[in-house]
């Protein structure tokens, strides 16, 4: 059998407050699964009780079909990363990576060699001897990570772990941790409220809303085929209109599926509007038309369209929505 991790109808409340809700999830040995969700959702929560620091009310953490649920946390050889360095500041590198294996009665040598082998790994040899004072940020998450590793964990879980980084740094890091996860075939769960960290490292993600996984799937499959109104909010920019006639109808539109032109006498079919404003995003311009009802659109086009029709502010335009989706679940805006 296979070692898949897997939650099975997980459930868990705070004060009276139910914070998860009977979630399942499985995450195939060897593969990393994202998780995509805004704050409060209980991503956090899902990872400790994996790790077994917090325990569910119900439902069961399986490892390879087996229960973890009576395996105390330090014997689950769960590697955790926190959006918090949590290195021991008193010791430098080297010491940290080893702090695990030290506490796990390893043999002095075999500690050594692994310890050179991971801080090779995550890049960090020639600072084996810096405290975490003196490091950057994205050193002291290389570091974290090696820390994670050395108990040689059968799971891996990450916490935002890159959260607290500018831009440049986190895009490195998470390509190096996508091939350290891939090339060591580390069963992984990657917590984040970044689409776009969640679509490069996760080979699904799983969309968390509420205590619940609303949906889990490759990027294409969440963003061309939500299957909730949450996911196709929450996943890339959509447009939630109301359609003319009396049933209220909301339908979600991508600003990518709208087609505009300028509006004129002989145009017939779509709606008419002003281009209140748009935004250069450098291959495509982001642009915001009022329609007459009195409804804000956002419309993408490339930036060549956009030079070739000459927009300007103000002016007045045609709008044709190619596709759209609405869902059972919206009750109207
Ligand atoms: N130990 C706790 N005691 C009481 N409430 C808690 C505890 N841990 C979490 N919660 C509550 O559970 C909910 C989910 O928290 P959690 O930390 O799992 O969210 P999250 O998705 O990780 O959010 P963020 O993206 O902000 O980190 C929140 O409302 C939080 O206040
Ligand atoms: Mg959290």
């Amino acid at each position: 059998m296979r070692a898949d991790l897997s939650l099975d109808g997980i459930s868990k409340a705070f004060g009276g407050e139910t914070v998860l809700k009977d979630l399942d999830l499985t995450v195939e040995e060897g593969k990393m699964v994202s998780i995509l969700g805004p704050s409060g959702c209980g991503k956090s929560t899902t990872l400790r009780i994996i790790s077994g620091l917090v325990r569910q009310d119900r439902g069961a953490v399986r490892l390879g079909g087996k229960s973890l649920d009576n395996v105390p946390p330090h014997k689950r050889r769960i590697g955790f990363v926190f959006q918090s360095y949590a290195l021991f500041p008193h010791l430098d590198v080297e010491e940290n990576v080893k702090f695990g294996m030290k506490v796990g009665g390893m043999k002095k040598e075999h500690v050594k060699r692994r310890t050179d082998e991971l801080l090779e790994l995550v890049g960090m040899s020639d600072m084996r001897g810096k405290r975490p004072s003196h490091l950057s940020g994205g050193q002291k998450q290389r570091v974290a990570i090696a820390r994670a590793l050395a108990i040689d964990p059968q799971v891996l879980l990450l916490d935002e772990p890159f959260g607290a980084l500018d831009v440049k740094i986190r895009r490195r890091l998470r390509r190096d941790l996508k091939a350290l996860q891939r090339d060591l075939g580390l069963t992984s769960v990657f917590v984040t409220h970044d689409q776009d960290e969640a679509f490069e490292l996760g080979d699904t993600t799983a969309v968390m809303n509420n205590g619940r996984i609303e949906q889990i799937g490759r990027p294409r499959d969440l963003y061309e085929r939500p299957s909730t109104s949450f996911v196709a909010r929450f996943v890339g920019n959509v447009n939630a209109i109301e359609l003319p006639g009396g049933d209220r109808t909301t339908v979600m539109v991508r600003p990518e599926d709208i087609v505009m032109m300028h509006s004129s006498p002989d145009r017939k079919g779509g709606v008419k509007g002003t281009l209140i404003n748009y935004v250069y995003l450098g291959p495509i311009i982001e642009c915001n038309v009022r329609l007459t009802n009195g409804e804000s659109l956002n419309v993408i086009i490339s930036r060549e369209e956009f030079r070739m029709r000459n927009y300007r502010r103000g002016d007045e335009v045609n709008i044709i929505i190619r596709k759209f989706s609405s869902f059972s679940d919206e009750e109207g805006v």
